[in-house]
Formats: C-alpha cells, sequence, structure tokens
C-alpha cells in the first residue's frame, strides 16, 4: 500500500507561496529511542517510508511550493525530520543544538547546507530544535520547552532573529516538540491541543488565540496537529478526523496524507519539513 491522499472541496481562505527545505529518508530507521513513539521493536519499512515522503514532497509541488532537498547521511536516522534543523524567519537562520546526542551528527550536514543558502547563520548556545519547538506565526515565535529546547534558547532566538517570543512550557512526553502539539493556520490562527501544556501556559494560548481550533485527544494521539498550512490548505495525519471536520468547518482544505513510517519515529508531516519564512 502507498499512502493514501484525500482532497477535499477547495478552501475559503488565500494561500501564500512557501518554501521548504526537507531530508530524503534513504537512512530513515527506528535504531534508538528518544520519544515514547520510537520502539525499536517494531520493523520499520522502509521503502514505504520513502514513498510516504516522496508523496509529501509531491504534494507541496502541486501545490505551487519549493521544495528544497538536501540528502540523508548514513547513521543519521532521524535526519529525515528536516523541521529540527533550525528556524529560519526573516531569512535569518537559528540553527539547532541538539538535545539527544544520537541526532548530534546531523547538525554538520544542515549547517553546510544552511551556509551555502544563507549569509546569517546564528548557533545557539543552549539546547535548541529548529522549528520542533519554533513556530513562526507571521507576527511572533512561539517557542516550547519542557522536552528539548532549553527556555535559554529562546532567549537567543529572540535576539538572533530579532523577533518577538512567547515561551510555552510543554508537560506530556508525548508531545515532546511544540510541533506535535500546535501548527498555525495562517491569517494569525492557531490549531492545538490544550492539555499538553502547563496551566500557564495554557491561559497564554487562550488569551493570545481566543478563536484557536482546539483538537481532540485522538486528534493529538495521531499527530494530527503535526500538520502544515500554506494558509489555505493543511496537510494533516487522516485519522484526525474531528480535527479534519473543524478545519473544513473554518474554511479551510485538506490532504490527508498517510506517513505511518515516520509516525514510528514520533514525526508526521511537518517534522518532515523545515519551512523557509523570508
Ligand atoms: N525521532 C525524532 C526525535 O525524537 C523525531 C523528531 C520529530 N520532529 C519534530 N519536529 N517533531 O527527535
Amino acid at each position: 500500500m502507498t499512502s493514501t491522499l484525500a482532497v477535499t472541496a477547495d478552501s475559503t481562505h488565500s494561500p501564500t507561496t512557501r518554501r521548504y527545505l526537507m531530508c530524503r529518508p534513504t537512512h530513515f530507521e527506528v535504531a534508538y529511542s528518544i520519544n515514547p513513539w520510537m520502539d525499536v521493536a517494531v520493523p520499520v519499512d522502509r521503502e514505504l517510508a520513502e514513498r510516504q515522503w516522496e508523496s509529501l514532497v509531491a504534494t507541496y509541488r502541486a501545490l505551487g511550493h519549493t521544495v528544497d532537498i538536501i540528502e540523508g547521511v548514513p547513521g543519521l536516522p532521524d535526519m529525515v525530520f528536516a523541521a529540527n534543523s533550525a528556524a529560519v524567519v526573516g531569512g535569518k537562520v537559528f540553527a539547532a543544538n541538539m538535545h539527544s546526542p544520537e541526532r548530534r551528527g546531523e547538525q554538520a550536514p544542515y549547517r553546510q547546507w544552511f551556509a551555502e543558502h544563507f549569509t546569517e547563520v546564528h548557533l545557539p548556545l543552549a539546547g535548541s530544535e529548529g522549528q520542533g519547538d519554533f513556530t513562526w506565526t507571521g507576527s511572533r515565535l512561539l517557542a516550547g520547552t519542557g522536552y528539548r529546547t532549553d527556555p535559554e534558547a529562546h532567549a537567543e532566538a529572540a535576539a538572533r532573529l530579532e523577533v518577538p517570543v512567547v515561551g510555552l512550557e510543554l508537560t506530556d512526553p508525548r508531545f515532546y516538540h511544540l510541533d506535535t502539539a500546535l501548527f498555525v493556520l495562517g491569517h494569525e490562527q492557531i490549531a492545538y491541543y490544550p492539555q499538553a501544556f502547563s496551566d500557564r501556559s495554557r491561559a497564554v494560548l487562550e488569551r493570545l488565540y481566543p478563536d484557536a481550533v482546539l483538537a481532540t485527544t485522538a486528534d493529538a494521539l495521531c499527530l494530527g496537529l503535526n500538520a502544515v498550512s500554506d494558509g489555505a490548505t493543511v496537510v494533516i495525519a487522516p485519522e484526525a478526523t474531528d480535527l479534519i471536520a473543524q478545519l473544513h468547518a473554518r474554511g479551510y482544505r485538506t490532504i490527508g496524507l498517510d506517513l505511518s513510517e515516520l509516525l514510528k519515529a514520533g514525526g508526521g508531516a511537518k517534522c518532515c519539513t523545515l519551512e523557509i519564512h523570508p
């Protein structure tokens, strides 16, 4: 079986053209466990993973977006999760400083790619996992902490990228990166899973986004929030049925993409996608 593509009717919102960086999963596997989704005893079908990833690339390109591709490196099975390589806002790169020793080898090839494509590349001093924990809304950087990215890195990102940063604390290990619990729909609107956050952070989100889309536990547990929106179309896990219905009610179009193999490492569409915000 290849991946399923379920496309719905047109959106009432207007999309903006995006640029993404993605890493081919040539060396993808679950060789260690650094989050609750990863079980080294569960086999991964790498060929299926490659087909699923290819259909994600094809989906973005069909939507008119630009996809740059970096090749995977042997021995770095999680390199496919390009979102963790940096946060890029305003053409400035705030590179990653990975929490897990298993993933630190990814930094050199990604940093080299950034150096070849950007003039301003900042290396954090504190632990920082790129867009896994930094989400640009268009006017502010929402910044997760709790499992991977240190709060000190939030301050560094604010200074280096010269943007306002709002820190958010994650409290459920299944939602170890901000992008597993929250995504930006566009137009200063977000969707999130409230129970993944501390009471204080939940209050912050309620104040900033009183009209946000709230995901159910079932939606969150299939990584439905690890979705990618261009402002009109949302690429999302097809099992997130309640969330998909809510998105349709708000006028968004959805494309359900099955990334079953990448999910075994705790990643979905967003994890595979680094958005380069110009
Ligand atoms: N196995 C990877 C890890 O635990 C998955 C990373 C997913 N990436 C993301 N942006 N949430 O680090």
